[in-house]
């Protein structure tokens, strides 16, 4: 099948080069030219592992290119993939202008049946007026208007997208939803779920899905900061909480608060228009309030810790939303670092992916190779995201390196009790009571594991 993909970000991208693994002849557009060079070069723009290999592959068999001809990748395609950017707006709403720009530039190159299909995160109604659109411009063209939105992770896109939990058709017409069945054919008959729905239930399903994401991630870190006013301990209560079948393990591990480009956007706009359609999701703007309470307070957190932050010199793990990207959007561990800066401490910095990007967004941190560098003459050392190496620290040599002694895991990614018997002070999220783990089934261990026992 000829397939285009309009735009080439995280979720175009990452589309294209898994269409063309399952066989499709895929043109991908983007209009940064030099984007389209160094993707046709085999270089990924963004950090996703296995990316390069994929891309690779599908440039040497002739099954991928990039170019930025919207027309002539539209004129030969089955199906062209809308895949650009939906940022959120001034008021929260999202923001469709590419999506809008991407529609014009479609009808004007429609050749023969063409299904155009909705990747980005829209809101409700959009696949309408898409099509709508299309049809003032092109009363002639033979056109269907379909919704296939992504369930992508960043850190794992490409496995998601080869072994996806579900595939979701939105469609009004029928050769719609069988053009879609037969592109993803290969992953249907790997044992991948398939939903058919209306167009707008497709586009709800994405919101929705984020949206209760979301609030579980807010719910488990409340639960969290429970636990340890009350000394149980959080992984043994989200490992119970997540074998039962009805909530499942995903999305209960507590952390700093969720960030990324994807929950805090598409909450804002599930909210916005939910309210605009007179049905406010009260829970869903509770968890958006509990999320930026929560990230708002974690330089309070330090402080308290440190008895202040004037002059302290703090040592922060991590830079990126979540471990296995590159990704600095939304970053809770950026905005710790910059509120500690405010507060006139001096933060050391490492991570392993996102030091290049951050040294540019934030010139005031101290940039370093590795923790222990950045544990050098430190008080505290923070772990804001959940990178594996983290996990495995020297404990002697950070404490030999730092002039305090002070942990702070906001991931809950080191044994409280060898950080304690190498003498820090360390504090983690609703594990306190605990001196030594005995129970190897914890909701990170156990997640995609399908819930391992001990
Ligand atoms: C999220 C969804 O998980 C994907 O299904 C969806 O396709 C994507 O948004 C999107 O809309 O494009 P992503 O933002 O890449 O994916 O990352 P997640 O792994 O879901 O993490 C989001 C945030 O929640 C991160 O800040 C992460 O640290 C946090 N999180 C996640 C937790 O604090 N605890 C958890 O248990 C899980």
């Amino acid at each position: 099948m000829n397939v285009a993909v309009i735009g080439t970000g995280y979720v175009g991208l990452v589309t294209g080069a898994c269409l063309a693994e399952m066989g499709h002849v895929v043109t991908c557009v983007d209009k940064d030219a030099d984007k389209v060079k160094r993707l046709s070069r085999g270089e990924p723009t963004i950090f996703e592992t296995g990316l390069e290999s994929c891309l690779s592959a599908g440039l040497s068999q002739g099954r991928l290119s990039f170019t930025t001809d919207t027309a002539s990748a539209v004129a030969a395609a089955d199906l062209v993939f809308i895949a650009v950017g939906t940022p959120p707006g001034p008021d929260g709403h999202a923001d469709l202008s590419q999506v809008i720009t991407a529609a014009r530039e479609i009808a004007g190159a429609l050749r023969g049946f063409t299904v155009v299909v909705t990747k980005s995160t829209v809101p409700v109604g959009t696949g309408d007026s898409i099509e709508a659109l299309i049809r003032a411009s092109r009363p002639d063209a033979d056109v269907a208007v379909a919704s296939n939105p992504e369930f992508l992770r960043e850190g794992a896109a490409l496995s998601d997208c080869r072994r996806p939990d579900r595939i979701v058709l939105g469609a009004e017409d029928a050769r719609a939803h069988a053009l879609l069945k037969d592109l993803y054919d290969p992953l249907i008959r790997g044992g991948a779920p398939v939903l058919f729905t209306s167009r707008r239930s497709a586009e709800l399903i994405k919101y929705a899905a984020n949206g209760f994401l979301a609030v579980k991630i807010a719910f488990i870190n409340e639960i969290a900061d429970l636990c340890q006013a009350l000394g149980a301990d959080i992984d043994a209560v989200a490992t119970g909480v997540g074998m039962d079948g009805r909530i499942g393990p995903g999305c209960l591990r507590p952390g700093p608060g969720y960030g990324g480009s994807c929950f805090p956007k598409d909450t804002l706009a599930l909210a916005h228009s939910a309210e605009a359609a007179g049905r406010p999701l009260k829970v869903v703007r509770a968890a958006m309030q509990a999320n930026a309470a929560r990230k708002s307070a974690l330089a309070k957190r330090v402080a308290a810790e440190l008895g202040g932050l004037q002059d302290r010199v703090v040592a922060l793990l991590g830079l990126t939303f979540k471990a296995h990207t590159d990704d600095l959007r939304d970053s809770p561990a950026l905005d710790l670092a910059r509120a500690l800066v405010d507060a006139h401490a001096v933060v050391r910095a490492h991570d392993p992916q996102g030091m290049d990007q951050a040294a540019i967004m934030a010139p005031e941190l101290e940039m370093c190779a590795d923790p222990h560098a950045a544990a050098w003459g430190a008080d505290a050392l923070v772990i804001v995201t959940e990178w594996p190496q983290f996990a495995d620290l020297d404990l002697g040599r950070l404490k030999r390196a730092m002039r305090g002694a002070t942990i702070i895991d906001l991931r809950n990614l080191l044994d409280p009790a060898a950080a304690r018997a190498h003498g820090f002070t360390y504090v983690d999220l609703g594990r306190g009571g605990r001196e030594s783990r005995t129970c190897d089934a914890s909701p990170a261990r156990a997640e995609g594991q399908g819930g391992a026992l001990p």
